[in-house]
């Protein structure tokens, strides 16, 4: 053995197992999101900064989830199409690396939507109507009793996105629980009716930040709402989005005492300030009273610009070559393809509708 450790080339042999090994060994995260519009600093703070970081100690998909994107968009096919390349470019520009991460197109993955059919049937209609999210969608959207019927399930859909990867992982914001909490019951339902262990369970894993509030302090970032600061947005847009605040309603003069609770400046504050001793010594000046909602501003115009400036720059950048991402999708397409149908291979094969195989 330690003679032929001794080798150098028996020594890369080895090097080379232990990192092939390492790479098996690795935690699967499969996570995504619905291309309906550019990305905003909710999903910055949510997740993506999260991505950038697990990619190098987990195998990472990312789903661009276009199929999901329709179930509500059926007639407006137009902006989820050009919305993909929106939201590959907002990944890339964050740092998500497709050398270690792969993105894929969702629709393209037909696999996922065969796992659907079959994960339909484990699941009650009662069931997909208790999932609060959903819920809230619906009445966000105003569909009364005309809920299509996609829609409704597409936490199913969710489920087939998750388990075709056999993710661990699926990090996520606070509104995507109800989606992993079904799609566990699936995977513990498929196993125990198909005696099998193909399907994993995942756990959500949420970042510290788990909601950013909207600019207008309603409630968290949403497009539909126009509140929210994209990553796209441009330095005069952001400084303008931050100079129309929410603050403090009875914060009116600047001797008022206000209240730092609840204030979305401060919550962008925390999620952003690299220098927590500083701002705490701001907080406490604004609820002694003294300091103008203008000089905490200010500050977040400062350190919001430091970190978008480099990711606006990277993604024009990236946007003066589209064909170079939409091959980094074609690509990562392709590869997800081969992961989500082996998947498919061993559900057929534990449903014993593996008719022509004996595999
Ligand atoms: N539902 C997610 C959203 O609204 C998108 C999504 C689709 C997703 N499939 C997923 C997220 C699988 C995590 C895992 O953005």
């Amino acid at each position: 053995m330690t003679k032929n450790l001794d080798n150098p080339n028996k020594k890369h042999q080895v090097n080379e197992r232990r990192k092939q090994m390492n790479t098996n060994t690795k935690k699967s995260i499969l996570t995504g999101d619905r291309p309906t519009g550019p990305l905003h600093l909710g999903h910055y703070v949510g997740s993506l900064r999260q991505r950038v970081l697990l990619q190098h100690t987990h195998k990472q998909f990312i789903i661009i989830a276009d199929a999901q994107a329709l179930t509500d968009n059926a007639e407006n096919p137009e902006k989820v199409r050009k919305n993909i390349l929106e939201v590959a470019l907002d990944y890339l520009a964050v740092g998500i690396d497709p050398k270690v991460t792969t993105i894929f197109i969702q629709s393209l993955v037909p696999e996922l939507a065969e796992l659907t059919m079959y994960y339909l049937n484990l699941v009650t209609v009662s069931r997909l109507q208790r999932n609060p999210t959903v819920k809230d969608e619906i009445k966000q959207r105003g569909f009364g009793a005309s809920i299509p019927a996609g829609f409704l399930v597409y936490p199913v859909s969710q489920a087939a996105d998750i388990t075709a990867f056999k993710a661990d992982v699926v990090p996520v914001g606070e509104d995507q629980l109800p989606m992993i909490e079904q799609t566990n019951e699936i995977v513990r339902s498929f196993n125990r009716i198909y005696e099998s262990s193909v399907l994993v369970e995942a756990k959500a894993l949420l970042s510290s930040v788990t909601r950013l509030p909207g600019t207008d302090g309603k409630g968290k970032m949403s497009k539909s709402l126009g509140n929210v600061i994209s990553l796209s947005n441009s330095a005069d847009e952001v400084r303008h989005k931050v100079k129309m605040m929410y603050t403090d309603p009875k914060h009116l003069r600047m001797e008022d005492p206000g209240t730092v609770e609840g204030n979305p400046v401060f919550a962008y504050l925390d999620a952003f300030d690299p220098d927590k001793e500083a701002l705490e010594v701001m907080k406490n000046h604004y609820r002694r009273g003294g300091l103008g909602d203008g000089k905490v501003k200010q500050r977040l115009m400062e350190v919001l610009l430091a970190e978008l400036d480099p990711i606006r720059i990277r993604r024009e950048q990236l946007a003066n070559d589209s064909s170079a991402v939409m091959r980094i999708l074609k690509e990562g397409t392709e590869a997800a393809r081969k992961v989500a149908a082996k998947t498919l291979d061993e559900v057929r094969k534990a449903m014993h509708i593996n008719y022509f195989t004996n595999k």
